[in-house]
């Protein structure tokens, strides 16, 4: 397969690939987990992050090494972004030295500006408005449980945060229907839901709602994150009372598909966002979503550097 189209490119936000690049990242990151894609690069990834991180952490190192690269970790605590250089310096500077990026970060547009600066691909690790590579992952796992996207319906409950709105246009892209539902003050922002009813374009259904049950009716995938995000750790006692509503736990789920699966991004709040008995109990695929990260990322690595 050739995957040309990607060299080069940034993936900032999931609204950067068509629906058919969408397609041709699952499909390689899938070749790469079943051993029929063993591409190979010689170049070094950099990994930016001002945000704590497990799995993006290592998945992405990880995929860096199987493919026969290096990684340089640019903690800012030991480098001179932590003492305030510009990020237009910084980011020119590291272009010089770097193949490719990952940044995790608060503001969307330091990312933005990043990639502006840098004549490198840019990876958005995280930031405050969106999570692409994560939701890359999501659909990864959909496609290995149901073996197709189009026409599923998966419910996102809790926070309409940076997951959130990769969610929505990630299933947009897909064709698959998403439900989101949040407590009133806690929706997904309202340009990213006309994003994705663009992005869309009639094919799926983008539903934003306050009623958690009516939302899980009948859905494939049920989908939740915690209720306070890195950042907002402050407001995460207030924050309890008013999502409990939201707690994926087996009463809310006995109102979906029979056979729908539980997806979470990790990392969990047991007992808060979700309980352990979900957690833990058959309808969860968290670790076979969190092992896709290292799959997909792969495949997009190897795709933005121009070796698929
Ligand atoms: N899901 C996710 O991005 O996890 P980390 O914060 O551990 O990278
Ligand atoms: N919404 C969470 C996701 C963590 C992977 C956060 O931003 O902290």
């Amino acid at each position: 397969m050739s995957m040309g189209a990607f060299k080069g490119r940034d993936l900032l936000s999931l609204a950067d690939l068509t629906a058919e690049e969408v397609q041709e990242l699952l499909h390689l990151a899938g070749e790469m987990k079943a051993g029929r894609a063993n591409l190979h690069c010689n170049k070094v990834l950099g990994l930016l992050f001002y945000k704590a991180s497990t799995r993006t952490r290592v998945s992405f190192s990880v995929a860096m090494y199987q493919l026969g690269g290096q990684v340089i970790d640019l903690n800012p605590s030991v480098t001179q972004v932590g003492r305030g250089e510009p990020l237009a310096d910084t980011a020119r500077v590291l272009a010089r030295y770097l193949d490719i990026i990952a940044i995790r970060t608060f503001a969307q547009a330091d990312l933005e500006s990043f990639a502006h600066y840098a004549r490198i691909p840019v990876i958005n690790a995280l930031s405050d408005l969106a999570h692409p590579c994560q939701v890359l992952a999501d659909l990864l796992t959909i496609q290995e449980v149901y073996g197709s996207l189009a026409g599923l319906t998966l419910t996102y409950l809790g926070d309409g945060n940076n997951v959130a709105h990769s969610l929505l246009l990630g299933c947009a892209l897909v064709g698959m229907d998403i439900r989101i539902a949040t407590p009133p003050e806690y929706q997904p922002h309202a340009a990213i839901v006309d994003q994705a009813k663009t992005i869309a374009n009639g094919r799926s259904t983008i539903t934003v709602t306050t009623e958690a049950t009516s939302a899980v009716k009948d859905a494939n995938v049920i989908y939740t994150d915690v209720w306070a995000s890195m950042g907002q750790e402050a407001m995460a006692s207030t924050r309890t009372p008013i999502f409990q509503p939201y707690q994926v736990n087996d009463d809310l789920l006995s109102h979906a598909d029979s056979k729908a699966i539980v997806l979470h991004c990790l990392p969990a709040h047991r007992g808060e966002e979700i309980t352990n008995a979900v957690m833990e109990g058959p309808r969860s695929h968290v670790w076979d979503q969190a092992e896709n990260r290292l799959h997909i990322q792969k495949a997009l690595l190897a795709s933005l550097l121009g070796s698929a």
